[in-house]
């Protein structure tokens, strides 16, 4: 059986961020008397670990996870990265943080209330467990964003196409919720979630990372990208697999006859991006929207 966020836990995840962004947030989250940290559906341990360059080296963290598999691989890429010492892994619930309130400095997670039905519940969680005047920061994406982001390959396509995109994306996004599965476009609503829970000194931001493709992919993170979206190209993919993108889809309102279509044409599509990136003449800004959200709590 497939594993949570499996298909997004390649290599390109370690290019998610630019490093110098983050020092920059270091110094505006002041970060520099942080003791005890959580990061909330840690997966493999990418964010958390990201973080340990712009933590104090005596700072200590702690990742949960609901799947044992990732816990596991969480702690040995701790180890290949040589934060052992720092770092530790057990499974848990994000509803049910398996820890005491008022108990950590620093609580995190990265793409996680994306994927829960209830966000707002798990953020007051999160809230339990951190220590008043404690920092909750979350990044969180707006996805239909990049729906938008146009490549020279579909530059001239008929407008409808993209609206039809789009609009295929808002119907999965709305069965995903139904599902209780969250939207991919949760990082919207968290500003106004961390103010209904009383939050103080909420600070919004934008992630400045963009993930461009242009001829001859030369550098080592476009090569990885190519890579990647040329694997997903190769197979029934496009944001999630052929019985996730339906289930999300049916579970919206669509119908089987509108699925088909759109997936074969998605399909064709992606038959055109792959001819392009084969023949080294795709290029796009690859802009893309998540926001880092952080308060204080009270
Ligand atoms: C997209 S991944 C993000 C992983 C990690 N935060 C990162 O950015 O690399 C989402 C993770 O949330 C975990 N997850 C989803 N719902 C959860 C829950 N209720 N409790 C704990 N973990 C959960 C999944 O198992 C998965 O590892």
């Amino acid at each position: 059986m497939k594993r949570h966020s499996e298909e997004y836990f390649g290599e390109q995840r370690d290019y998610w961020w630019n490093r110098d962004f983050l020092e920059l947030m270091a110094k505006r989250w002041r970060l520099d008397n942080i003791g005890l940290v959580l990061d909330v559906g840690c997966g493999i341990g990418h964010w958390g670990q990201l973080l340990a360059s712009i933590l104090p080296k005596h700072s200590k963290v702690i990742g949960v996870d609901r799947e044992s598999d990732w816990v596991d691989k969480a702690q040995v890429r701790a180890k290949n990265l040589g934060l052992d010492k720092r770092y530790s892994y057990k499974k848990g619930d994000a509803q049910n943080l398996p820890f005491k309130d008022n108990h950590f400095d620093l609580v995190t997670c990265q793409t996680v209330l994306m994927h829960v039905k209830d966000p707002k519940a798990v953020l007051k969680e999160m809230l339990r467990v951190l220590k008043p005047k404690g920092l909750l920061m979350v990044a969180e994406p707006n996805n239909l964003a990049s729906a938008m982001v146009k490549s020279n390959v579909d530059a001239k396509w008929p407008i409808q196409i993209i609206l039809d995109t789009v609009k295929f994306q808002l119907i999965c996004d709305k069965g995903k919720q139904a599902l209780g599965e969250g939207s991919n476009s949760v990082g919207d609503f968290v500003p106004g979630y961390f103010s209904e829970l009383g939050l103080e000194q909420i600070q919004v931001y934008i992630s400045d990372k963009a993930w461009p493709l242009y001829p001859p992919y030369k550098s080592k993170e476009q090569q990885v990208i190519l890579k990647q979206s040329l694997e997903w190209l190769e197979r029934d993919f496009w944001i999630w697999d052929k019985e996730d993108t339906k289930r999300f889809f049916m579970a919206g309102d669509g119908t089987e006859k509108e699925f088909k279509e759109f997936w074969s044409r998605a399909m064709k599509y992606n038959k055109i991006y792959k001819q392009a990136y084969k023949q080294k003449n795709f290029s796009s800004g690859g802009g893309g929207m998540t926001y880092l959200v952080s308060g204080r709590k009270p």
